[in-house]
């Protein structure tokens, strides 16, 4: 079943069940109240017999008592009988004729005086026999009547409980009928109420299912409405930011194979081109100094192809965490020293001036040696790429106890600020740079250093003033990372 639906009958559900128990409380609240009601009554009519006694006593009127026993029979439908019995004079019983017939056929017995004394409240019991039911209440009174004679007697009041229950059974069913009526329009509301609740609940459901169907077919542009502030307003809000990131992965994806196949064909039409024109004619007939040039940039694209290759393979490697981490003793001023030797040539043939300093307290730290000279190679490839002749390049590390940082400085076109952090993604380069760097580069050099440094457990980050000069900076911890192979 759909959810609109579940949730629809779901919430109907619940209304019924708070519907039915609301119906049963109100019933059974209701009978109480009317039998509480009913008990009433028949206390105020037990009283008020009790007092026409005593005055029928005080009068020594015995027709006063057998005329007000009359009335309640009228007036009263639930009343079996009204009597009382003279103690003084025995076998003499007041009330009206058919209170007495009644009280005869079933004679009702009240516990001595002492018993009841104490509460002053009537004695009350239930008697049933095959074709009765009947409830009495009774007591004992005593009286000095007006010559100051005592007297003394007792008080009878009976109700049919037949005709008390069929009158409570009436008086339930005729105010269970608004009250169903009620719980009725309530369920009809309620359910109306439900199937909206549920339509509005499953709307944003509803879009955020279409919105993942048309992303699913490849429409990356897809948005969904964010209706409300609440969870299912947030979800909208992160499906959307998930479609604009599967957007950019999806123009990052294109801008890789543009860039990859853009890095492949120009070496790859450069070697074609020089062995076709190598092959073009006998070799004697070309001269020695083509020959060479033409070997030459053979060569120097073929290294560009490695080069290229094995960064591409490094980065995703790197990317998919499959990279190993060699730590060994690592000595730093060695691995600068051995990387700065490599590019002496380019640096004097560039009159670039460089300085390194690195102080002696350097501790030798657990690191890949491999890694760090990579990432050197490249910053200090960089630096020297992007300086103009006669700059100044400055490589120097710094003991921070729990860490050493590394950093190199040039004094080259410098990186706009907005570019700090992308040059880190890779194939990223700055615009117009290529044109200060004599030679081309692909873009991932940052990327593979930004890599290595992080399974170090390094951090990476680049200074710099755009047309004065940039400091890449990166740090290295002094204890290694948990769960490195240090000493393998
Ligand atoms: N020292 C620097 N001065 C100025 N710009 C720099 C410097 N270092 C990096 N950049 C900018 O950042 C870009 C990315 O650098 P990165 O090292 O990742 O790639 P690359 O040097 O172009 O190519 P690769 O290193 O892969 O051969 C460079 O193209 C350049 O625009
Ligand atoms: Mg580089």
């Amino acid at each position: 079943m759909k959810l609109r639906p579940r949730l629809t009958l779901f919430n109907i559900s619940l209304v019924l069940i708070v519907i039915v128990a609301t119906g049963i409380f109100t019933a059974i609240s209701l009978r109480y109240f009317l039998l509480q009601e009913m008990k009433a009554d028949q206390m105020t009519w037990f009283n008020n017999f009790k007092k026409a006694c005593l005055r029928a006593e005080y009068l020594d009127d015995d027709l006063a008592v057998r005329s007000f026993s009359e009335s309640l029979e009228q007036s009263v439908p639930e009343l079996s009988y009204a009597v009382y019995v003279d103690h003084y004079r025995p076998g003499i019983r007041l009330g009206g004729v058919n209170s007495l017939q009644r009280f005869e056929e079933l004679p009702p017995s009240c516990p001595d005086e002492n018993v009841q004394s104490a509460s002053r409240e009537p004695f009350l019991e239930d008697v049933a026999t095959s074709n009765q039911r009947l409830r009495y209440y009774c007591q004992q009174v005593r009286q000095t009547n007006a010559q100051g004679y005592n007297a003394k007697g007792t008080v009878y009041v009976g109700f049919n409980m037949r005709i008390l229950d069929a009158k409570l059974r009436q008086l339930t069913r005729r105010m269970l009928v608004p009250l169903t009526w009620t719980l009725l329009v309530v369920l009809a509301l309620g359910a109306m109420g439900s199937m909206l609740l549920a339509r509005k609940m499953t709307r944003p459901i509803r879009h955020l299912t279409e919105g993942a169907q048309a992303i699913g077919e490849g429409n990356l542009d897809t948005r969904i409405p964010i209706e409300s502030s609440d969870e299912l307003g947030f979800l909208a809000h992160e499906f959307n930011l998930m479609a604009t990131k599967l957007k950019e992965l999806d123009q990052l994806k294109d801008d890789f194979v543009s860039a990859v196949s853009h890095e492949l064909r120009s070496p790859l039409s450069a070697i074609s081109g020089y062995v076709e024109l190598l092959r073009s004619k006998p070799l004697e007939k070309i001269t020695a100094e083509k020959r060479e040039k033409a070997l030459g940039i053979i060569q120097e694209s073929t290294n560009r192809l490695t080069h290229f290759i094995n960064e591409i393979l490094d980065l995703t490697k790197l990317k998919a965490g499959q990279v190993e981490v060699h730590y060994r003793p690592f000595d730093v001023e060695e691995a600068v020293e051995e990387v700065v030797g490599l590019f002496q040539p380019l640096l004097e043939k560039k009159s670039l001036e460089w300085r390194i300093d690195v102080p002696p307290d350097m501790p030798v730290i657990p690191a890949d040696a491999e890694k760090i000279r990579q990432i050197l190679t490249n910053l200090i490839s960089n630096a020297l790429k992007f300086t103009p002749s006669g700059g100044t390049i400055r490589i120097w590390a710094r003991n921070h106890i729990e860490f050493i940082q590394i950093s190199v400085q040039d004094t080259g076109v410098g990186i706009p600020s907005e570019a700090k952090e992308a040059v880190f993604e890779r194939f990223r380069q700055v615009k117009g740079a290529k044109e200060h760097a004599g030679q081309k580069g692909t873009g991932l050099g940052l990327a593979i250093a930004k890599g290595n440094v992080e399974v170090h457990g390094g951090r990476i980050w680049i200074e710099s003033e755009f047309g004065e000069g940039t400091t890449v900076h990166f740090t290295l911890p002094v204890r290694p990372q948990e769960g490195s192979d240090e000493g393998v």
